[in-house]
């Protein structure tokens, strides 16, 4: 049976077989076959698909020289430079001063030169007559090993750092102390013959006549019947597209968006700008609770007041905290001030806009079940570092219903996490000023094997619900789960803040 090759993967199959080695390096066979790299891989490719070779990829590290290196490969070491001034003189003493001036050298390099004359025994040096001087003590200068090893570089400018001898790595070690040295990670690949491939008799090849483009040329001359076209392998890689497409951070939150919708949920949207009313009082945070200090929260100058809604809520509201109102607690016991409510602030949680459609609900006269989330900014007073933003984003939801519980809670954050990727949820108790019980949430990130905190939920209080009409057996079931968190384990970025710096590494890697 024939075998059918294009003409120039046949060239490189004889090429192989007469180097009679058993692999070759892809990128220095190009080199001796004096052919583009790309073309030898595509060679070679055709040879793997007729199971004549193939190719495999080693990591390797390469030495190579750094610039300095390349220098005193041409013009020798420092040590060499000096010595030869003084030979080219007749030099047999001289002062320190004087030489480094003779010299031409920079400072800093000359000395260099001087302490490897020294070792060398070359010279020595001497303060006796009160000068600082050297003097020539050799009488032949010949190659040191280190010169002779440099000398290496000059046909192979490249080398492969596990292919050493213990003694070549000795003398690139000293020449990496030297920093003459530069080392890179690369992939290497390597290129084998099957036996099939070393085997099959020459006359059983043939030239195949394949184009792989058909040229306004062909089709005039009429020339194009003459030729096979190469068929499309549909399953090769494509060349990397890097064309404008959606930020990964905006596909994640189209695509949790999705899923919310799925489930039956609508999405809502609040303020940024948000009164302490909805983000604290509204919560049943007490005025004098830590989390509303400047250094977690960010208060706004202007518009330095807010709003606040319907008086009678805001009544019903200062009533839970002072003494818990119609809701059946105690309340926390303190002079309500509405002055502190009327402050704005970036809100701290999207919570505050859940609390807002709460609002709503009253003021609609709503009936359960009500269903809503949202995925959106929040701010806090933090120090921005590779685990935490002061701006991010968190996606909320709520689930207004009678007789809901802490099961049919757990149940909608598993339902969330199942579909984005994540297989197991655990819930532990938790504290939350507006939710009894409460929750936080982890997922298992299998990568790392461990539980990563993701968030909190639980149940509004009957504080937080009844000045919105929201009474027993109609429960709230709440959560606010943290979007970076969960995108820095589906992206596998380290550092959170990658996520809006953008590395463009990252986002070429990243698919449409
Ligand atoms: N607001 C809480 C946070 O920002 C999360 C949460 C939301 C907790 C709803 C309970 C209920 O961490």
């Amino acid at each position: 049976m024939t075998i059918k090759l294009q003409k120039r993967t046949i060239e490189v199959l004889k090429n192989l077989r007469k180097t009679n080695k058993d692999t070759y390096i892809a990128s220095n066979l190009a080199e001796n076959l004096d052919i583009d790299y790309i073309i030898l891989m595509s060679a070679v490719n055709e040879l793997k698909d007729k199971s004549l070779g193939g190719f495999k990829e080693k990591e390797i590290d390469q030495v190579s020289l750094n610039d300095e290196g390349l220098l005193y490969l041409k013009k020798g070491l420092p040590e060499r430079q000096l010595l030869n001034i003084l030979l080219e003189n007749n030099i047999k003493e001289i002062s320190l001063d004087k030489f480094l001036k003779l010299s031409e050298m920079n400072k800093k390099l000359f000395f260099i030169g001087i302490s490897y004359m020294k070792k060398n025994r070359w010279i020595a040096q001497s303060k006796a007559t009160g000068e600082n001087k050297i003097f020539l003590i050799a009488e032949e200068f010949p190659e040191t090993e280190l010169e002779e090893y440099l000398k290496n570089f000059k046909d192979k400018p490249n080398l492969d750092y596990s292919e050493l001898s213990e003694k070549e790595k000795e003398s690139i070690d000293i020449l990496n102390k030297r920093q003459l040295i530069k080392k890179k990670r690369k992939t290497q690949r390597i290129i084998y013959l099957t036996e099939k491939g070393k085997e099959t008799k020459l006359s059983e090849i043939e030239e195949l006549d394949q184009v792989s483009k058909l040229t306004s040329e062909m089709i005039t001359n009429q020339t194009w019947e003459q030729y096979e076209l190469k068929p499309f392998d549909v399953n090769k890689p494509g060349p990397l597209l890097k064309g404008g497409k959606m930020h990964p951070m905006i596909n994640l939150i189209n695509k949790i968006r999705e899923i919310f919708l799925s489930l039956g949920f609508t999405e809502i949207r609040g303020p940024i700008i948000e009164s302490a009313f909805f983000n604290f009082d509204a919560l049943f945070q007490p005025q004098d609770h830590p989390a509303r200090e400047l250094q977690d929260t960010f208060y706004l100058k202007n518009p330095k007041v807010a709003k606040l809604p319907e008086k009678d809520r805001v009544e019903a509201v200062k009533m839970t905290h002072e003494n818990g109102g119609d809701s059946g607690s105690l309340g926390w016991r303190y002079k309500w001030d509405e002055d502190i409510a009327r402050q704005t602030v970036l809100r701290t949680h999207t919570t505050a806009t859940t609390i807002r459609r709460l609002a709503q609900y009253y003021r609609e006269n709503d009936n359960p079940p009500i269903k809503v989330f949202s995925i959106d900014r929040v701010f806090r007073n933090e120090k921005v570092d590779k685990s935490h933003l002061a701006e991010f984003t968190q996606i909320e939801g709520i689930i207004i219903d009678e007789n809901v519980t802490l099961c049919d809670l757990i149940g909608v954050i598993s339902e969330f996490y199942k579909k984005i990727g994540f297989e197991k949820i655990i819930t532990r108790p938790g504290f939350f000023p507006y939710t009894e019980p409460s929750m936080e949430v982890a997922v298992y990130y299998e990568r790392l094997g461990e539980w990563l905190e993701m968030g909190g939920s639980g149940i509004f209080r009957p504080e937080v619900t009844y000045p919105w009409g929201i009474k027993n057996p109609t429960r709230v079931l709440a959560w606010g789960l943290g979007l970076e968190r969960l995108a820095m384990l589906m992206f596998e970025r380290e550092d959170i803040r990658d996520l809006y710096i953008n590395p463009i590494k990252w986002l070429r890697e990243e698919s449409y």
